[in-house]
């Protein structure tokens, strides 16, 4: 009999729930520790079952999937969707591809090519790193020396940091919205508001309702047939009137989403999992 399987390296809030919910709909469901297994000889479950990654490392959730389905067994989101949402460069490029409204964004390599970069862009801008979350390494450039600052501070952190990512700075008011689609559908939506410029809930955004309308509803939809994938958490801004669409990512956290909006959101989740089995 087929088995959805949770991979977890920590046991947060959002994996407990899950196997709840699995539990509740009656799905057999069991927890994986990634540490206790090894990846690439006898697969540790059969081919019929799912495997939900819920790795809290974005690149460790990666491999994993990857030796998975080298063996044949169904990984949720698919790894292509991880490398997709994994690394903000990559997504932009893919929504560009697929006409999907984003902020106007610039990449270089150099110092000297990032602040020409921020420069096109104009003050303030910001740079991130091409893969990270909760907010973290985030910086607001607002002017000229502060970006060569950061830039001088990115070029002594290795490799990773030397791809420069900027984005304009999007004057969104007081929020953002993060969405959750799931199945390709929207599911719902809260608005994350917040004193400060970031406005993740890890960083002490709060949540409230977001109802979904047919604008924002469509545009998720664009997002989900340019990346694919059975559990999305997008990120939009509102400016001058118009939806952008922040960034993607796969396996989001939702335990401050599920109150305000009164979505079963794991319930979702791991029926769209159990929906991909043999
Ligand atoms: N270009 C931008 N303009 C205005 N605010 C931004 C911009 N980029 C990020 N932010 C703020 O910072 C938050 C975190 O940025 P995000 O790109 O989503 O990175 P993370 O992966 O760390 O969540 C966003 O939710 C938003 O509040
Ligand atoms: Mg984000």
């Amino acid at each position: 009999m087929a088995v959805l399987r949770i991979l977890f390296t920590r046991l947060r809030t959002e994996e407990k729930l899950l196997k709840d919910a699995a539990e509740r709909l009656g799905i057999p469901c069991e927890l994986q520790l990634v540490s206790d297994t090894v990846f690439g000889g006898e697969p540790f479950c059969s081919q019929d079952d799912v495997v939900l990654a819920r790795c809290v490392s974005h690149n460790q959730n990666e491999a994993v999937a990857q030796m998975l389905e080298t063996q044949g067994i169904r990984v949720v989101n698919s790894s292509h969707v991880m490398g997709v949402c994994g690394n903000k460069l990559t997504t932009s490029c893919v929504l560009e591809q697929a006409g999907v409204p984003q902020p106007k964004y610039l990449v270089a390599f150099t110092q000297e090519g990032a602040l020409d970069a921020v420069e096109r862009l104009g003050y303030p801008a910001v740079c991130k790193p091409v893969s990270g979350s909760w907010g973290r390494l985030l910086a607001k450039l607002n002017d000229r020396e502060s970006a060569e600052a950061v830039f001088e501070h990115k070029a002594m952190l290795g490799a990773i940091h030397n791809t420069f990512y900027i984005q304009e700075f999007v004057d969104k008011g007081s929020f953002d919205v993060r969405a959750f689609v799931v199945d390709g559908e929207p599911l719902c939506a809260i608005a994350r508001t917040s004193q400060h410029w970031i406005t993740n809930t890890a960083r002490g955004g709060s949540a409230s309702n977001m109802p979904l309308d047919d604008e924002v509803s469509e545009l998720l939809r664009s997002v989900h047939r340019a990346i694919g994938g059975e559990f999305l958490a997008v990120d939009l801004f509102k400016s001058n009137g118009r939806w952008l669409v922040n960034e993607v990512n796969d396996g989001g956290e939702f335990r401050n989403s599920i109150a305000p909006t009164g979505k079963d959101i794991p319930g979702a989740v791991v029926e769209a999992a159990w929906n991909k089995r043999r």
